[in-house]
């Protein structure tokens, strides 16, 4: 199975993680579009959906799925996501796609987060793939600043703006051994609007495509 093959699988796999009749939350990326596209099978068990950005809003529209406004919703039991990079806690890297905000909402608001990705995202330390950070314009040469102090080396994602209206600096050269003191840490920095760090609240099951199939990593 190449590369696309695999996150089709889990895609595919997440959807028995999906609850008939509630409202499903649902991120952003290649590997979610599969996943809305799967979904799609199945819409009529599918109350609404939440989602995490205007993409993946307008592929479930186009599919006849509901997409609802998360202030309207009382509970969201499972939100369906992908990442850049997952560790053996379950703690990720996200924002790949710019998504980072919405995303992080999502997942504060589900029961449970299931992430579906293929084998070349698990990492047994975060920070290969580099940090997004999505900064609110006019401080983003402070926020820059403070990530260099912090020996990250920042850069501007040229040309893009985020859902938010935001930009986004992708962090370079972090080995990141201890992600929830440092997703806290950077939290902190004023003008940061969200970090692409997932430890907080990280995956509580992966669903991971690999050569043999689907497997599952549940969390504590
Ligand atoms: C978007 C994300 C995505 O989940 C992440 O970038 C993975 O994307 P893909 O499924 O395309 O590999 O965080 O903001």
């Amino acid at each position: 199975m190449n590369q696309d093959e695999r996150k089709q699988a889990v895609a595919q796999a997440a959807l028995r993680h999906v609850v008939a009749g509630a409202v499903i939350g649902v991120g952003t990326g290649s590997t979610v579009d599969h996943f809305i596209d799967a979904l799609a099978g199945m819409r009529e068990r599918v109350r609404a959906a939440v989602s995490s950005s205007q993409r993946s809003t307008e592929r479930l529209r186009a599919r006849g799925i509901e997409v609802l406004d998360l202030n309207d919703v009382e509970s969201v039991p499972v939100y369906v996501d992908g990442a850049d990079e997952i560790d053996p806690a379950g703690a990720m890297i996200k924002g790949g796609g710019g998504a980072l905000t919405r995303e992080k909402i999502l997942a504060e608001a589900a029961g449970r987060f299931v992430c579906i990705v293929d084998s070349s995202k698990l990492v047994p330390v975060l920070g290969h793939f580099p940090l997004p950070v999505e900064v609110v314009p006019m401080a983003r040469e402070l926020v820059r600043r403070r990530l260099l102090e912090l020996g990250g080396q920042p850069r501007l994602r040229e040309g893009f703006v985020t859902d938010n209206g935001n930009q986004i600096l992708d962090v370079g050269g972090l080995r990141i051994e201890h992600p929830a003191e440092l997703e806290g840490r950077l939290n902190q920095i004023p003008g940061v609007v969200t970090v692409g760090l997932f430890a907080r609240r990280g995956a509580d099951l992966a669903l991971v495509g690999g050569a043999d199939g689907v497997s599952e990593r549940v969390y504590d």
